[in-house]
């Protein structure tokens, strides 16, 4: 005999939503929620950004930045820094999820005063010559193109005796620090901070395929500054050779020396040259990625975003979203994402 349709209350739909919207009410006095009903946006077929494709072009950004210097010194505003917002995260310092991307400035005659912090950075260097970045007791001076670190709780200032304003591209992991709630920062009494080497020591100390002996394993790169005048001709000769990727050209990784792993341990870097006519292969990976147009010009196009760049211009791809390079002239991109925290995690993939 077939069970009578009756056996369940007409209403019993109805009766089972009331009841569970009565339920998660009475949890949410407890500080609960069901899993069921949040699952498919917590834990996503496919990763979700906020993070959008942008570019900012060196004529706004160099303008503003000049304008920023007749308004607040170095010395007052400690780093006389315009933040590179990415327009979907406003208000959020950050230029992807988890970088912050800032165009500093320092004036002739200007001291960046020496501090500490927990968050890492680097610096790629944009316009000017001559002006100093003072890490651990090495002064490194800067030239555009130079790629410059600061390992997390390195002392480091900046000063500029040259005769002409300096700008670069500041990169800092703080959006990853301060989503641990790992955030620690010091200054010091002195502006600058005492030398003890020479500019270029950590360079030729380490990155010349011998290492002082006894030289420690640590997990950031001992060199201060990658310059441009040394890693521009391996990029070039790769290029020469016909060591192009299909994706991403003649690139080269910035690599710690002692280990071959990345600079840092939450941030990589790139250099690559583009032959004149690239027509890149689309690529996609999970780390979002902010690009420098170093040299040339071309554009990228971003899930059908075309992003236009120029020499200096800086742009956004974010994690997950397909993209290919174009450049109609010879040309160089600097890249940097947080590629080495999702694979010290185990959580960095890619694919075409
Ligand atoms: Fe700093």
């Amino acid at each position: 005999m077939a069970v009578a349709a009756t056996t369940q209350p007409p209403n019993s739909k109805h009766n089972i939503e009331a009841m569970r919207e009565a339920f998660y009410a009475r949890i949410a006095t407890k500080d609960m929620a069901p899993l069921w009903k949040v699952m498919r946006s917590v834990v996503t077929k496919e990763p979700v950004t906020r993070t959008k494709p942008h570019v900012w072009h060196y004529d706004d950004v160099k303008s503003l930045v000049m304008e920023s210097g007749s308004l607040i010194s170095a010395e007052e505003a400690k780093r006389r820094v315009l933040i590179l917002e990415n327009p979907a995260l406003r208000g959020q310092s950050r230029a992807t999820n988890t970088l912050f991307a800032g165009v500093q400035m320092i004036l002739p005659g200007e001291v960046a005063p020496a501090h500490r912090h927990a968050a890492a950075a680097i610096r790629f260097v944009l316009d000017g010559e001559g002006a100093y970045t003072a890490v651990e007791g090495e002064k490194a001076f800067m030239a555009p193109g130079d790629f410059v670190i600061t390992a997390n709780w390195a002392p480091h200032d900046h000063g500029n005796p040259s005769n002409k304003p300096m700008l670069w591209l500041d990169v800092l992991d703080f959006p990853v620090v301060n989503f641990y709630e790992t955030s620690f920062a010091e200054h010091f009494d002195d502006a600058t901070q005492e030398t003890t080497r020479q500019d270029g020591d950590s360079l030729s100390f380490y990155g010349s395929g011998v290492l002082p002996d006894g030289t420690p394993t640590t997990n950031r790169s001992p060199v201060i500054n990658y310059t441009y005048a040394r890693t521009r001709p391996i990029i070039e000769r790769m290029m020469q050779s016909g060591d192009v990727d299909k994706r991403h050209g003649a690139r080269v990784r910035y690599a710690n020396p002692v280990t071959g792993g990345p600079v840092l341990p939450t941030m990589g870097a790139y250099l690559a040259m583009l032959p004149k006519g690239f027509k890149g292969e689309p690529y996609r990976a999970t780390d979002g990625t902010v690009f420098v147009c170093v040299e040339g010009k071309g554009t990228t196009n971003v899930d059908g975003n075309v992003l236009e760049w120029g020499k200096n211009d800086v742009f956004v791809v974010p994690p997950w979203k397909r993209y290919s390079h174009n450049a109609p002239e010879q040309s160089v991109l600097f890249s940097i994402s947080d590629r080495p925290a999702q694979e010290a995690l185990g959580i960095w993939r890619e694919s075409n």
